[in-house]
C-alpha cells in the first residue's frame, strides 16, 4: 500500500512562487525571456488584431459551438444590449459605490439561466457597465449600446456619447487584446479555484474581479496617475521618487512576479500610446519618471531587476483614450474577461477540484499532549 508524504510537515510556499496549479493551452508567460505566448502567437503578432479575435482564438475548441470573429462580434453587439436592459433598474442604487464595486454587483446581476452562452454576456456586459458607471457618476445618463460598433468602438461610445476616434478605437482595442490573457496570474487563479468547485461562470469571474481590484494587481494604473501629479515637474522627479523609496514604498507601475526583464505588454502600450495626440506633455513627462525609477530601482535592488510593468503605460493609454482614473480597474476587467471566461471552461472541462493543503502552525490540541 502506498503512504502520501506527509505533506503538512513540508515548508509552504507562502505566495505560490514557482509552483505549476494547472495546465493550459490558452497563455504562457515566459518571465525570464520577457514573452508572452496566447495559443501559440506572440503577444507582438496579437496586438494588431481586433478583439473580436483574439476572443475567437481564446474560445477556440472550449464550446460546442465554432464561433468565427464575426459571429462573437455579432454575438457581442446584441449581449451588449441585454446587459443594458438588465442594468438599468440597478445602477441608481449604486451612486457613491467605487466603480469597482458597482461592477461587481452588476455583474452579480447577471441571471445564471441567461439563454446567451454566459461567456459571451459576461465579456460584453463588463464595457457597458463600466461605461454607465462613470458616466453616473458624473451625473450623466448611460448611453445605450450600439450593436453594430465594434466591441472597443462601441465601449467609448457608451462613454463619450460620440462617434469615437479612430485612433482611439485603435488604441483601445491594442489594450484589450493586450491584457486580454497572462497565464495563471492572481485573478485568473481565483476564477480557476472558484470554476474547480462548479459553481458556475458568472460566480467564477465575479471573483476575478475580486482578486483583480487589489493594488499589488490591477488596482495599479489608477495610482500610477496620482503619482505623475504628485510630483508634477521634471525637476521634482528625482527627489520624489528617492523620498518614495526612502519611505520604503513601492513604485507603482513597476515590478513583477515572474518578469525579470520588462514586461513585454508595456512595449505593447507604450507603442499604442505613442499613436496618441500628447497635447499636454503627459506621455513626455511619464516617460522621463519611467527613466529615472528604473535608474534608482536598480541601484536599490541590483540583485532584483526591477522593470516597468503593464501598468504604468496602462494608465497613460486610458486617461489618453478619455476613462477617468477610477474606472481603470474596471477596464482592466474588460479585456481580462476574454482570460477569466476562458480559463473558467477550460477549467471546466479538464480540471479537477483545486484544494491544496495548509502547515497548521498554530497552538497544538490540548488532548493531543502537544504531540503535533
Ligand atoms: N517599487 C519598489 N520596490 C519594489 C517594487 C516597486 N514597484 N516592486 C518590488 N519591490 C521590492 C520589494 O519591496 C522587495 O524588497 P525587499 O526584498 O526589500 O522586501 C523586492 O523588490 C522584491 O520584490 P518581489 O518579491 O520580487 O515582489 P513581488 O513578486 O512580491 O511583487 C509586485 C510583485 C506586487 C507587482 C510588486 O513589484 C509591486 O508591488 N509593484 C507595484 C504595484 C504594481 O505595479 N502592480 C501591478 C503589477 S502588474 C499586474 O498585476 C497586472
Amino acid at each position: 500500500m502506498s503512504v502520501k508524504p506527509n505533506l503538512i510537515s513540508q515548508p509552504a510556499s507562502l505566495g505560490l512562487d514557482d509552483v505549476v496549479a494547472a495546465e493550459t493551452m490558452l497563455s504562457h508567460v515566459d518571465g525570464q525571456a520577457g514573452e508572452l505566448i496566447i495559443r501559440g502567437h506572440h503577444l507582438g503578432e496579437l496586438s494588431d488584431w481586433p478583439f473580436e479575435q483574439v476572443l475567437e482564438l481564446l474560445w477556440a475548441g472550449q464550446t460546442p459551438d465554432v464561433l468565427t470573429a464575426q459571429d462573437i462580434g455579432s454575438a457581442l453587439g446584441e449581449a451588449r444590449v441585454k446587459a443594458f436592459r438588465i442594468m438599468q433598474p440597478f445602477l441608481p442604487g449604486l451612486r457613491g459605490l467605487a466603480p469597482v464595486e458597482a461592477l461587481r454587483l452588476l455583474l452579480s446581476a447577471l441571471p445564471d439561466s441567461a439563454r446567451e452562452p454566459h461567456h459571451i454576456l459576461a465579456v460584453a456586459a463588463v464595457p457597458v457597465f463600466t461605461a454607465a458607471i462613470a458616466r453616473q457618476a458624473a451625473g450623466l445618463i448611460p448611453v445605450a449600446p450600439n450593436a453594430t460598433l465594434g466591441h472597443a468602438a462601441d465601449f467609448l461610445s457608451m462613454l463619450r456619447n460620440e462617434e469615437p476616434q479612430a485612433d482611439k478605437v485603435k488604441a483601445l482595442d491594442t489594450y484589450l487584446v493586450t491584457v486580454s490573457d497572462h497565464g495563471l496570474n492572481a485573478s485568473t487563479f481565483a476564477a480557476r479555484v472558484i470554476a474547480s468547485t462548479k459553481a458556475g461562470l458568472f460566480s467564477s469571474v465575479i471573483g476575478g474581479l475580486c482578486a483583480l481590484k487589489g493594488p499589488l494587481h490591477g488596482g495599479a494604473p489608477g495610482p500610477v496617475l496620482d503619482m505623475l501629479d504628485e510630483i508634477a515637474t521634471p525637476a521634482r522627479i528625482e527627489p520624489w521618487l528617492e523620498d518614495a523609496l526612502a519611505r520604503g514604498e513601492r513604485l507603482m507601475g513597476f515590478g513583477h512576479r515572474i518578469y525579470r526583464v520588462r514586461d513585454p505588454r508595456a512595449d505593447v502600450l507604450k507603442g499604442a500610446v505613442s499613436t496618441l495626440n500628447d497635447g499636454s506633455g503627459r506621455i513626455a513627462f511619464a516617460s522621463k519618471v519611467e527613466t529615472a525609477a528604473l535608474a534608482l530601482l536598480q541601484q536599490k535592488k541590483p540583485l532584483r531587476p526591477l522593470q516597468t510593468n503593464v501598468e504604468f503605460y496602462t494608465a497613460l493609454l486610458l486617461e489618453a483614450v478619455g476613462f477617468p482614473r477610477d474606472s481603470f480597474t474596471n477596464v482592466f476587467a474588460a479585456g481580462r474577461m476574454a482570460g477569466w471566461t476562458a480559463h473558467v471552461l477550460e477549467q471546466e472541462q479538464t480540471g479537477r477540484l483545486i484544494r491544496p493543503q495548509s502547515r497548521y502552525v498554530g497552538s497544538p490540541c490540548a488532548n493531543l499532549s502537544g504531540s503535533l
